[in-house]
């Protein structure tokens, strides 16, 4: 039998599963085509909304149509806004996974990426706002124009989180050429409001 290797994306949604089949509020910070937010839809309760952000009419349109051919459309608040704006949707202590997954549309503009101010900001609401339990995925690509410094950017942010709240991991493939995604599991571990004081406090 073939052994089948996951990429990023798959191991992320392997990795938040059973964390998904349990939420009620969900994100995908980033719909694209929608793969993400049909993970989410199929995969958590009935009573679950996904609140799923672009900034692309083509995404928003893309995202719609897949998720009516599965039937899933009721459970998911489309919104054509930067995830920027995630804090106006979901209250404090109160969301329960969010993904992340970076870069651009594909098939689309190579131009119109995410980026690391308006990513990290929405991190960070999405961090204040997960719930003790809740995990935060972050699919990161080094390989194109302007991603290298984004999973930078997103890497320093992590690495900084206090120990005490949160436990941030990175799952990187290290023999593959070619600049390979990089996959971001940030679990939170504690109550703590977290101000968004990023300089390690223990
Ligand atoms: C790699 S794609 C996401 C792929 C998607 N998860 C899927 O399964 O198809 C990245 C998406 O992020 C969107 N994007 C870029 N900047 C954004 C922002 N500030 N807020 C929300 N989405 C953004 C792009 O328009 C693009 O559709």
């Amino acid at each position: 039998m073939k052994m089948q290797t996951l990429n990023a994306v798959q191991m992320a949604q392997r990795l938040l599963l059973s964390k998904v089949q349990q939420a009620t509020c969900l994100v995908d910070a980033t719909m694209g085509k929608g793969g993400d937010t049909l993970f989410l839809a199929r995969n958590s309760s009935p009573a679950a909304t996904i609140y799923s952000f672009d900034i692309q009419a083509a995404a928003i349109k893309q995202t719609q149509e897949l998720l009516i051919r599965h039937g899933l459309e009721q459970k998911v608040k489309l919104i054509s806004a930067s995830h920027a704006t995630v804090g106006e949707h979901v209250g404090l202590g109160t969301l329960e996974v969010a993904m992340f997954n970076l870069g651009y549309l594909p098939g689309g503009d190579h131009l119109l990426i995410t980026r690391p101010q308006t990513t990290l900001a929405a991190l960070h609401i999405c961090l204040q706002r997960l719930q003790v339990g809740g995990l935060v995925s972050v699919v990161a690509y080094p390989g194109h124009t302007g991603g290298n410094e984004e999973t930078q950017a997103v890497e320093a942010f992590l690495e900084k989180l206090p120990q005490s709240i949160f436990t941030a991991c990175c799952w990187n493939v290290i023999n593959h050429t070619k600049y390979p995604p990089r996959l971001y599991i940030i679990e939170k571990t504690r109550g703590e409001f977290f101000e968004g004081d990023t300089a390690r406090k223990d």
